[in-house]
């Protein structure tokens, strides 16, 4: 798609009848996030959120996908620990929900031998730089990342070492636009920005926040495409007057 130039969608999923109605409309890519911590959980950060957790979300939303292509984030705590450690984890991964690649965070080198070796055993990887919320408490917050020029050149070349090692993707959130696009025209992999400008090979977003569900996050990135929250408020609230009033079940609603 990056050679034919077509941009790439790519939308978040945590569970089966949300992955098949996004996989239904013609979604390319499903990321299984560890944002599922957040969105699903309540979590204030990814970091809580365990590998059997993940493995539940993944495999139900590749129980929903037909043909979209599905990346499951690997958690904090399951893969920083050693080459080893990620290794056995992306296995139990790839084998107990049937996706198609794993996503990991950060650039460092320790990291980046890490993907090589699962890159080697034939795992498809997607890299994550900039804004990477499993080290939100390093990074000191949710901010922008990249500003300056020695941060911008540190993730450039973090960029480029996670394409030499074998990433078949990589996700940039929450970078300057000039700094994503110069990645994105230097490498051949495709990039999927968040909060990272248009001229990159395709956007992701979290599928609650694009659907209008999650009213109180409103980064200037953010883009609703629905009121689906509001959708759901009036549907409950119509049947619970419906309930109330016994106009709900009708005799043809009934046995
Ligand atoms: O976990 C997640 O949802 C993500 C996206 C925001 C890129 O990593």
């Amino acid at each position: 798609m990056k050679q034919s130039g077509e941009l790439i969608s790519m939308l978040t999923a945590y569970d089966y009848t949300m992955a098949r109605l996004l996989d239904s409309a013609g979604v390319d890519i499903l990321l299984v996030g560890d944002s599922a911590a957040n969105v699903m959980a309540g979590h204030s950060t990814t970091l809580p959120i365990t590998l059997d957790q993940m493995i539940y979300h993944g495999a139900s939303v590749v129980r929903g996908v037909r043909r979209a292509f599905v990346v499951v984030d690997m958690p904090f705590g399951s893969y920083q620990v050693s080459a080893q450690q990620a290794l056995s984890s992306a296995i139990r991964i790839m084998k107990e929900t049937g996706c198609d690649a794993l996503k990991l965070e950060g650039g460092s080198p320790e990291l980046i031998d890490t993907v090589r070796q699962l890159t080697t055993v034939g795992i498809p990887v997607v890299g994550h730089l900039g804004l990477t919320p499993q080290s939100v408490h390093q990074l000191g917050g949710y901010r922008l990342q990249g500003r300056d020029s020695a941060q911008a050149s540190a993730i450039q070349s973090q960029a480029e070492a996670l394409e030499r090692a074998g990433c078949c993707a990589l996700v940039l959130e929450k970078v300057p636009a000039r700094l994503a696009a110069m990645i994105a025209q230097q490498l051949s992999i495709p990039v999927i920005g968040i909060g990272a400008g248009a001229d990159v090979d395709g956007q992701v977003l979290v599928s609650q926040d694009m659907l209008g569900m999650e009213e109180s996050f409103s980064p200037k990135f953010l883009r609703r495409f629905g009121a689906v929250g509001a959708a759901i408020r009036q549907a409950t609230s119509d049947y619970i007057a419906a309930v109330k009033e016994r106009s709900f079940p009708t005799i043809d609603e009934s046995y």
